[in-house]
């Protein structure tokens, strides 16, 4: 057999581990072979595929990004199911393995109930998945975020200012909550708790007052009640959609100074999260993911997606991805507010 591997939407650490985790056990364990699509679906429906071989995914455990290259191309852009029948057929594979976020899930759902035979692994560095209790990437984001606020704590002790540091999460919170958490800030504001600017210059006042250096971790997501609650992010958009403004934490600094009295600076994360080598968790995590994918895909579970459980991998139903956003519940951010201070 012959297995057709895509990586899609947004790069997360540990593409290529999963790509890995794939390869590795179709071959050795069914002596199938492998076609990697180049840049998601548009490979896909532009027939930019090649073969992959067992030495193409040799040392990738740790390697950052994805070898096949990703982007956000619509399954059913350019010909749509049909197309990909055509170019699966021409090039003699049998069944994909997608590799994606709750976009590209939604899509292989779609293509699945089409007659395509296709498995999902569910990647995001947000963690917003349902279906599955962890994806893989979010670690490393946590890591780096946490790594920041141990960095940024130092510079902010020294000039006795306050810091405030903007993680990724556009609709959930899981980043800032664990690298909050972790990195023991002062506030943690997520999308799914909005506070009041009252509340914020509260929680930066009582630190310093301490005598500690007020560390606020946000979450681009995050907006302030009472005040527009649309995302800064989704603000101003210019013509190709992308944010004209700074992001939340820029817009929260002078704010915080203004009504504190406390020197603020803003710091925003963002694709550095994204980027560079998965943690050991992640690295296990993905390649544990791409091995049962490759198990689905030999042994014809198609339209399944492959979920974390406990500490089990998986199967679920393709559609169990993009049922709805996994949001922090409040019981987890109640226990980060305990710790707080
Ligand atoms: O979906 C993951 C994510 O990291 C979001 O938190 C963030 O808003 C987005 O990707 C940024 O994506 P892009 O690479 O298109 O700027």
């Amino acid at each position: 057999m012959n297995i057709g591997i895509l990586t899609s939407g947004g790069d997360c650490p540990g593409l290529n581990a999963v790509i890995r985790g794939v390869v590795r056990k179709g071959i050795r364990a069914y002596g199938a072979s492998f076609t990697g699509v180049r840049d998601g679906w548009r490979g896909l429906l532009e027939d930019d595929v090649h073969p992959l071989h067992v030495t193409d995914v040799r040392g990738l455990s740790g390697r950052g990004g994805t070898i096949l290259g990703t982007s956000r191309t619509h399954p059913y852009s350019g010909g749509g199911p049909a197309r990909m029948r055509e170019v699966m057929e021409r090039r003699g594979i049998d069944a994909l393995v997608a590799i994606g976020g709750e976009g590209t899930l939604a899509g292989a759902a779609r293509l699945a109930g089409e007659g395509i035979n296709i498995v999902g692994v569910p990647k995001t560095i947000d963690n917003d998945l349902d279906g599955t209790d962890y994806t893989f990437g979010f670690d490393t984001a946590a890591a780096i975020a946490t790594e920041a606020i141990d960095r940024l704590r130092t510079t902010a002790e020294s000039h006795h200012r306050c810091m405030v540091v903007e993680v990724m999460g556009r609709h959930v919170g899981w980043i800032a909550l664990h690298s909050g958490m972790a990195g023991g800030a002062h506030a943690i504001l997520i999308p799914e708790f909005p506070q009041s600017y009252e509340q914020i210059c509260a929680w930066v006042t009582s630190a310093a007052d301490r005598g500690r250096a007020p560390i606020v971790v946000v979450a681009e997501g995050f907006t302030v009640a009472g005040e527009d609650d649309t995302p800064v992010a989704d603000r101003g958009l210019d013509k190709h959609g992308r944010a004209r403004l700074g992001g939340i934490g820029e817009m929260l600094a002078p704010v915080i100074e203004e009504r504190t009295g406390i020197e603020t600076r803003a710091t925003t994360l963002g694709h550095l999260q994204r980027g560079g080598s998965p943690t050991a968790y992640d690295r296990v995590l993905s390649t544990r993911l791409g091995m049962a994918a490759a198990d689905a895909a030999l042994t014809g579970e198609y339209g399944k997606m492959v979920s974390l459980r406990g500490t089990r991998i998986e199967l679920v139903e393709l559609s169990a991805a993009t049922e709805g956003l996994k949001k922090v519940p409040l019981e987890r951010w109640e226990e980060a507010q305990i710790l707080l201070g």
